[in-house]
């Protein structure tokens, strides 16, 4: 393949994640974004949100002019012949997902590439259900498919947020959809350039390649979902530990230690929209999403699980102050989208609690949604200070060293409640204690 120079469409999490990885291999890189604001922003430096790694790759790149920022298009798929496409695909009110921003950047790119006479590649990396390839984007593309300029591929993408860095780094797998040999292999060969060892590739059919993304996270969605309805079980008896369930089954190849642990639900950008999509997908194959389905009402009934806690300490009266440890859906992020703190901050809200909340992170994000309804602290002890009932609903490592002492000291009442199962039971015996799949 002719060396790379890559453009990377849509600066969101993904996008962004990419660019910035590809730069720092040497690879002349171009983000694009229609947004301006968010394309000053990073030429300033400012990634907009918070990702572990980020910012010092983001200066790196910009210090060592590696990387460009542009909303101008035509000027970054001139100067690259190969483009990751990674527009956002939102979820519908109804469970689709909003493919009108791919739509119009594909139409964009496709007036630009009609005049372009050397080859380029555009590789899918925006999730999108089976047959979105093959039904819009390829007919876009046809006249320029058949000349030979052009070539398109789907490429799903499984970073993290969190780790996307490091996921980009070394990825537990690269999954290649292509119509033809030629394609597959051009995105092989530019991946064989970024990785000193090329990572497993399977190359796949495109369609098959858009089921995989999908596939993938609905089954990390089915484990969570499974173990957060035996934590319910074991709620109910005494002497048992859901932990302990986990750690067990865990041990057998077949089920695996990972995403067993129990929580407050899942929550984040990817699994609650994917679930959603691919049942919303699959409506049109008679009885084919009832595991999909059950696997979501699990998880959206999992937050009023976590308030039946709340309840069981008898804090759940008018007036009463409910502090929040952690509003992002999972630790190192500031994301809160779809966050379980959402539903069950609403949820306090409308039984006439009052809400102290703290995150090391997302506090900016969750003031943008809950505005003057509820106190913002801007420390642990702020938070905890005078309140009926503490819940502990994401996993940050500087809650994890919390020990009882504090809550006694600062709470009205020390009623604690530990969502994301990060505090020691035993250490915590001596306090009004309960957890997430722990019978007590
Ligand atoms: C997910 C997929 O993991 C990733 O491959 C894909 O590219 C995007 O979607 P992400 O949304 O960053 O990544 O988060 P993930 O780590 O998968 O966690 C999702 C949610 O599940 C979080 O709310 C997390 O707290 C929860 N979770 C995860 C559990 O409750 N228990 C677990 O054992 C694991």
């Amino acid at each position: 393949m002719v060396k790379a120079r890559v453009s990377v469409i849509g600066l969101g999490f993904v996008g962004l994640s990419i660019a910035l990885t590809n730069s720092k291999k040497q690879i002349p890189t171009i983000g694009v974004d229609i947004e301006e604001g968010k394309i000053k922003k990073l030429k300033n430096g400012i990634p907009g949100f918070f990702e572990p790694q980020l910012q010092s790759y983001l200066d790196e790149s910009i210090k060592e002019k590696l990387i460009k920022f542009t909303t101008n298009l035509d000027y970054a798929l001139k100067n690259t012949n190969l483009s990751f496409l990674c527009v956002g695909t939102p979820p519908t009110d109804d469970g689709k997902i909003n493919l009108s921003f791919l739509k119009k950047v594909l139409k964009d790119i496709h007036k630009i590439l009609k005049s372009k006479k050397t080859h380029h590649l555009l590789v899918i990396k925006s999730t999108v259900v089976p047959q979105t390839t093959m039904n819009v984007v390829l007919p876009m593309f046809k006249d320029l498919i058949d000349k030979g300029t052009v070539d398109v591929v789907t490429n799903p993408e499984f970073l993290r947020e969190g780790s996307a860095i490091n996921d980009v780094f070394n990825p537990h797998l690269i999954v290649i959809g292509e119509y033809n040999k030629k394609s597959g292999k051009i995105l092989e060969s530019f991946y064989r350039q970024f990785y000193k060892t090329l990572p497993e590739v399977i190359h796949t059919d495109i369609t098959s390649a858009e089921l995989i993304k999908y596939a993938n996270n609905t089954f990390l969605a089915t484990k969570i979902s499974f173990i957060n309805s035996l934590a319910n079980i074991c709620q109910n008896l005494p002497g048992t530990d859901v932990n302990t369930i986990a750690k067990a089954i865990g041990k057998d190849p077949r089920i695996g230690p990972l995403f067993l642990q129990a929580g407050p639900g899942f929550g984040g950008s990817c699994l609650p929209k994917d679930v959603s999509a691919l049942i919303n997908f699959s409506n049109k194959f008679e009885k084919t999403n009832e595991l999909f389905k059950a696997v979501l009402s699990v998880n959206q009934n999992q937050p009023v699980k976590v308030l039946e806690l709340l309840k069981e300490f008898n804090v759940l009266k008018k007036n009463n102050t409910v502090s929040i440890l952690g509003l992002a859906f999972k630790k190192d992020t500031d994301d809160i989208r779809a966050a379980v703190s959402i539903e069950i901050a609403k949820l306090l809200l409308k039984k006439g609690l009052k809400l102290k909340v703290y995150d090391p992170m997302a506090m900016d994000n969750f003031r943008k949604l809950f505005k003057e309804k509820i106190t913002y602290c801007s420390s642990i002890d702020e938070c905890l200070r005078d309140s009926d009932c503490c819940l502990v609903l994401t996993e940050w490592d500087s809650f994890r060293k919390l020990k009882p002492k504090k809550f006694e000291k600062l709470m009205k009442t020390p009623n604690v409640i530990d969502a994301r199962r990060i505090l020691d039971p035993k250490k915590f015996s001596g306090i009004n204690f309960k957890a997430v799949g722990l019978g007590n």
